[in-house]
Formats: structure tokens, C-alpha cells, sequence
């Protein structure tokens, strides 16, 4: 009788950049059940470069649902309730493959890789007057190394046999979401070639109305592709964040729809339940992402932040912005530290270090490992500790990364104030760094406001799982205001005085300039 009271259940890839999760959790409570989760590896075959294996990719999600079904049964759940599954990703993360065969054509260009430099600055030279703002007028983002399609462009330039299989009809693009859909909903055996709103940045106007969208969207695919010359038919079909795409075609899950689909961060907004014109949510993953709902107008930035879609919950829904500040590196500096440095043997090691000391003794960490982001998007800037005396030791350096993450964090909030106008009163965070109190302790101080946790940090799953249980024809999730769950929170208060985290926030900006010195 417990299993019938349990009712329908909704699973959650969160296929990330440095783990994959599967989740599951009940549609009419929220809570989560149970989950698995894989570590993914990362190959940094040259200097700036980072690639991941899209089979490694699809066959940690096939794990993470194999062990999740099996630890469920374990609990005597059973798996047949499962009624939906959605997908959030790791967003700009590039992948082609070859259709015919399943198989990748290369592996997949993570967001986080540099290489494209020069092609950023070859298609800069085609722009009237080198200004760089060109293509933030028209699709909300700058020119940069980070989104898909200046990988794309890599791809179709370096990679003979892409440009074979382009020339074959055989190639096939996406980012994550893609192909991990295509691949679930049966692959080479008709697998569905699909993406998300959220997931198509550059090669959409972001900053367009519902509308025009629609209105539009013809002629801007036409403006957007004739500048990065792609070939159309190798792209996937841009559809709603929340509707079915196609069944699963393997495993436990076999027959169950795949119903959702968000990028990441967008997917952690629905799951922080910020629906609201001005609700904002910062999550902390390897890189760090400050999104604020914008309702159903587009804002266009003028403190480096880039306008993006937030979300579209099912085909008649509208489109709903959002403006987004990124952080390349947030829990990969901790991860650097564990793999580079070798001074933790576990991440979590990370805040008992910095605990030890409580300060970084005036010592400062830029960690510009792929260039900087928002605001400065700065892809020559290059990682810098500055400050370092006889008495540093590792505690001081394991301090000033976590600080880092805070100072990076209050760097988006500043702009993030000044665009909209009404400054936040607190900030809704989450993500895995989110576990640690040191980090979320030295944020508030940071940031001169309360920091405000939810008790179920999974947020990103959750807002997938969400889309994926509201789409029509699954129905079992209602995303009405009144049927949502509050979410329980924690909170950490601001415990040092103002002066003192406007003198280390300054401190921070001084080295910010050091790092950006290596501009050559
Ligand atoms: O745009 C990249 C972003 O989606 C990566 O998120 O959580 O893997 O740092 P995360």
C-alpha cells in the first residue's frame, strides 16, 4: 500500500561538466528518493584545451539510471512509477557524430576550452568595426570562446573527417542535451534530433519577445549562420523546454518519455521555483552561474552579462528571460587544487583547510584558467595567486580559492544590481560547493546580504524533473504557484562589518587587473 501511496515519480539526468547524476524524485511532494552519480573525466590534451568522451558522457547516464532503478527497488519502489524522465546538461559542451554510425566524430569540445581564440578573432575581423557588442544586439551574447557555435565552426575547419560526414549527409550536432537525447531515444535507430530553447544561445536571438520570435527566427538563423557559415541540416530542431521528445529506447526506463529538457542553470531557477520577474539563483558547479528571471521581457545588459532564455515551459507557453552572469571557474579551483597542487586528497577537504586559518592572510587567487567571464570576458587574462609571503601556506591558498568563488559571485551581483536597477536582498543558492559553510559563511560577508540555501541542494535535477512531469501529455507535475512546495532553507547572515569586505572586494579587483595584464 506504501508504493500506491507514493504515486507518480519523475527521473533527472544532470549530465554536468564534472559529474553525471540520475535522480528521482515523487511528483507530488518533491522529495527525493534516491540517486547515483558518476564522475566524468576530462582531457586537457594541450595547453587550454579540455575535451570529454561523449560515449563515456552516454554510458555514465545508462549507469546512473541502472543503479538508481536498482537502489529503488532496494527500498521496494517500484520503478514502473517512473512516468517521465528530463534532462539538464552542462551547457556550449559540442558534439558531432555521425548518424549513420552512433558513433562521436570527435570528442566533445568542452564549453570551458580555449582553442577557438583565433577563430573568435578571425570571425571578429568579418564584423563591421571589430565591435565585439555586434552580436550581443543580436543574440544576447558576445563573440566568445565559451558558446557552441564558434566550436562548431572549429570543428567544421580542423576536423577532416567531420568535414567529410558534413559533405555525406552523415553529421550530426549538438550540445549535450542533443546528444544524449538522440542517443536515449534510440540513436542510428531513429533517435530523435532535438534541442531546448535554453540550450540554442548564439545561434537564436535571445533577446527577442515571444513573438518575434516566431516572427523572426527564420531571417536571424539566416543572419547567424551565413556569419558562422554552418551548414543548417547538421543542427538540431530547436523546441520548448517541456514537452515529449521521444521514448527510451534501452534499459530499465525502456518506454518511458523523455519530457524535459533545460540547460543546467536554467533548470536550477525552475528547481530554486523562481518564477518571478527579479528572482535570482546562483548555483555553484565547477563553474559559477547567477541567473535573475526577467519575466517575459528581454534585458539588455550594460555591465557584461549576457541576456539568455530562461526557460519555455511547453509549446503554448511563453518564452521567459533571464539575464546571466558566468563564472568559468568555481568548483574546479578546488578541483585544481586536489589534482594540480595535490594539497587535498577530497574536495570536502577544501573547507576544514580553510576553516584552520579563517583568513587567506592577504593572499589573493585569480583563478582565470580559461580567461575571465563576466564581466570582463577577457579570454587572454590568465590565472594569478598575488600576496603570498614566508608565512603562506596551503590553508592561506585553500582560503583564497573559496574566497575567489565569493569575490567572482559579488562581481555578478554588482552588475546584475546596476542592470536591473533594484538591488537583491538576498541570494538563493545552490549546487555540490553549497555543502560547504566556510564557503557559504564567507559569501554573505562577501556579498553584505543574507545567503539563503535550500535543505535539498539538488535544484538543477529538480527543475528538470519539474519541466519533464508538467509536459503535456505526462501531466503529473503542477507548475501552478499554489501547488508548489515550499522550499525549506538555511540561511547565513553577514557577520563582518561592510568596511572590511569592501576593502578585501578592492584588493580582489586590483589582482583581477594583474590577471588581465597577461593580455598581450
Ligand atoms: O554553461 C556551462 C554550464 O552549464 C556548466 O555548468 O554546473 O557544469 O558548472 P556546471
Amino acid at each position: 500500500s506504501d508504493r500506491m501511496m507514493l504515486g507518480p515519480l519523475v527521473g533527472s539526468i544532470d549530465q554536468g561538466t564534472s559529474s553525471t547524476r540520475f535522480l528521482v524524485f515523487n511528483a507530488k511532494t518533491s522529495e527525493l528518493l534516491s540517486h547515483h552519480q558518476v564522475e566524468i573525466m576530462q582531457k586537457f590534451p594541450k595547453e587550454g584545451w579540455v575535451e570529454q568522451d561523449p560515449k563515456e558522457i552516454l554510458s555514465s547516464v545508462h549507469e546512473c539510471v541502472e543503479k538508481t532503478c536498482e537502489k529503488l527497488q532496494q527500498l521496494n519502489i517500484d520503478i514502473t512509477n517512473i512516468k517521465a524522465i528530463g534532462v539538464s546538461n552542462q551547457r556550449e559542451t559540442t558534439v558531432v557524430w555521425d548518424k549513420t554510425t552512433g558513433e562521436p566524430l570527435y570528442n566533445a569540445i568542452v564549453w570551458l576550452d580555449l582553442r577557438t581564440q583565433a577563430t573568435v578573432e578571425r570571425l571578429l575581423k568579418k564584423i563591421p568595426g571589430k565591435n565585439k557588442s555586434f552580436f550581443k544586439f543580436r543574440t544576447g551574447l558576445p563573440l566568445s570562446t565559451y558558446f557552441s557555435a564558434v566550436k562548431l565552426r572549429w570543428l567544421l575547419d580542423n576536423v577532416e573527417e567531420i568535414k567529410q560526414a558534413v559533405g555525406d549527409g552523415r553529421a550530426m550536432f549538438g550540445t549535450i542535451d542533443s546528444w544524449l537525447i538522440w542517443s536515449l531515444t534510440g540513436g542510428k535507430n531513429g533517435g530523435v534530433h532535438c534541442t531546448d530553447v535554453t540550450n540554442a544561445t548564439q545561434f537564436f536571438n535571445n533577446t527577442l519577445s515571444d513573438l518575434a520570435l516566431t516572427t523572426y527566427i527564420y531571417k536571424l538563423f539566416c543572419i547567424v549562420f551565413r556569419f558562422f557559415d554552418i551548414p543548417m541540416e547538421i543542427l538540431p530542431k530547436v523546441r520548448s523546454s517541456s514537452e515529449i521528445y521521444g521514448l527510451m529506447k534501452s534499459g530499465a526506463l525502456t518506454g518511458v518519455p523523455i519530457s524535459g529538457c533545460l540547460g543546467d542553470q536554467s533548470a536550477a531557477l525552475v528547481g530554486q521555483m523562481c518564477f518571478q520577474d527579479g528572482q535570482a539563483k546562483n548555483t555553484y558547479g565547477t563553474g559559477c552561474f547567477l541567473l535573475c528571471n526577467t519575466g517575459q521581457k528581454s534585458v539588455f545588459s550594460e555591465h557584461g552579462l549576457l541576456t539568455t532564455i530562461a526557460y519555455k515551459l511547453g509549446r503554448d507557453k511563453p518564452v521567459c528571460y533571464a539575464l546571466e552572469g558566468s563564472v568559468a571557474i568555481a568548483g574546479a579551483v578546488v578541483r585544481w587544487l586536489r589534482d594540480n597542487l595535490g594539497i587535498l586528497k577530497t574536495s570536502q577537504e577544501v573547507e576544514k583547510l580553510a576553516a584552520e586559518v579563517g583568513t587567506s592572510y592577504g593572499c589573493y587567487f585569480v583563478p582565470a584558467f580559461s580567461g575571465l567571464y563576466a564581466p570582463y570576458w577577457e579570454p587572454s587574462a590568465r590565472g594569478i595567486i598575488c600576496g603570498l609571503t614566508q608565512f603562506t601556506n596551503k590553508n592561506h591558498i585553500a582560503f583564497a580559492a573559496l574566497e575567489a568563488v565569493c569575490f567572482q559571485t559579488r562581481e555578478l551581483l554588482d552588475a546584475i544590481n546596476k542592470d536591473c536597477g533594484v538591488p537583491l536582498n538576498q541570494l538563493q543558492v545552490d549546487g555540490g560547493m553549497t555543502n560547504n559553510k566556510v564557503l557559504m559563511q564567507l559569501q554573505s560577508d562577501i556579498l553584505c546580504i543574507p545567503v539563503v540555501k535550500p535543505s535539498m541542494p539538488e535544484t538543477t535535477a529538480l527543475g528538470a524533473a519539474m519541466a519533464a512531469g508538467a509536459a503535456e501529455g505526462v501531466g503529473i507535475w503542477s507548475l501552478n504557484p499554489g501547488d508548489l512546495t515550499a522550499v525549506t532553507c538555511e540561511r547565513f547572515e553577514p557577520q563582518i562589518n561592510p568596511e572590511e569586505s569592501e576593502f578585501r572586494f578592492a584588493r580582489w579587483k586590483k589582482a583581477v587587473m594583474k590577471s588581465m595584464d597577461w593580455v598581450t
